[in-house]
């Protein structure tokens, strides 16, 4: 009888790959309405930290060796800075935006404008979306966040136009009101055969809808409270460096202990409208 031995724990092997992403900088930032829990108009805000903040987290993207690409932003639409929102681009496809709330509709054609002038097919949306500020890669399946934002038949679309498979997810926790706010892809492209995993808030999300991402993320990271409140989970992964809040300390650590490379920048300025890292930062994919 030959016994088995156990299989050594071996520490991850953890590959950068390069992305390519869509920024827009903050000149016109500031938070004049009040469209989520996070904006308070009353309260004063610099623009021109704003947009200093946002310089720290663009150069750190050029560090990494990042393709960052700008869209010019444009008076009157304070929240174009949250690039994230400005559609979904996948397969050399973007999927436009069409917003939830009237202040920021006119993102919506602008961001669609870019995409064209930049060589990508636009879908002009017919439902509400958000583009990837509730919808996220991971793997080959897109997961899909709905409840506050994106509405569910823009899920359909989605499944339509990109034949992948969507994984819907209610969000139910008004400060987590879009996907990228309560979950963080940390493995954008995963090597044939290994698994993509992904950190979240388990509170953010229904019963049912926590129990799917339990099933499907067995070894996922969970974001603490703490580092949710700081919008710890809105960063960008590279599958090496993942560019988190300086702030979200037990999401770093995590992150260390799995073999990520965290770094932390600050956007205190731009947590003020509700945004991180993430929302800042639109991938492109070809
Ligand atoms: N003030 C913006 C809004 O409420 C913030 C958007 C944040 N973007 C994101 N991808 N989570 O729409």
């Amino acid at each position: 009888m030959s016994a088995t031995m156990p299989a050594p724990v071996v520490a991850p092997v953890r590959t950068p790959s390069t992305r390519t992403v869509l920024m827009c900088r903050p000149d016109f930032f500031t938070v004049s309405y009040r469209i989520n829990p996070w904006m308070h108009p009353e309260k004063p805000t610099d623009t021109s930290l704003a947009v200093i903040q946002w310089e720290a987290l663009y150069r750190t993207y050029l560090d990494l060796g990042f393709d960052v690409k700008l869209v010019d932003p444009i008076e009157g639409l304070p929240d174009m800075v949250y690039a994230a929102n400005g559609g979904f681009v996948l397969d050399n496809i973007a999927y436009g935006a069409s917003f939830t709330y009237e202040e920021r509709q006119p993102e919506g054609p602008a961001y669609m404008d870019w995409f064209r002038a930049n060589g990508y097919e636009v879908r002009v949306p017919e439902n509400v979306n958000e583009g990837e500020g509730d919808f996220l890669l991971v793997g080959d399946a897109i997961l899909a966040g709905t409840g506050f934002r994106s509405a569910s038949n823009s899920h359909e679309e989605l499944a339509a136009i990109y034949g992948r498979e969507i994984v819907t997810l209610e969000l139910v926790n008004p400060n987590f009101y879009h996907l990228d706010t309560a979950i963080a892809v940390l493995d954008p492209s995963p090597a044939p055969g290994q698994a993509a995993n992904i950190a979240y808030l388990p509170s953010a999300f229904s019963d049912s809808s926590l129990r799917v991402l339990q099933q499907r993320f067995p070894d996922a990271l969970l974001a603490t409270e703490e580092d949710a409140a700081v919008l710890g989970l809105n960063s960008y992964s590279d599958g090496y460096n993942v560019v988190i809040a300086s702030r979200a300390k037990d999401f770093e650590r995590q992150l260390r202990e799995r073999g990520y490379n965290p770094i932390g920048v600050d956007l205190s300025e731009l947590l003020l409208g509700g945004g991180g890292v993430k929302c800042c930062t639109l991938e492109l994919r070809r």
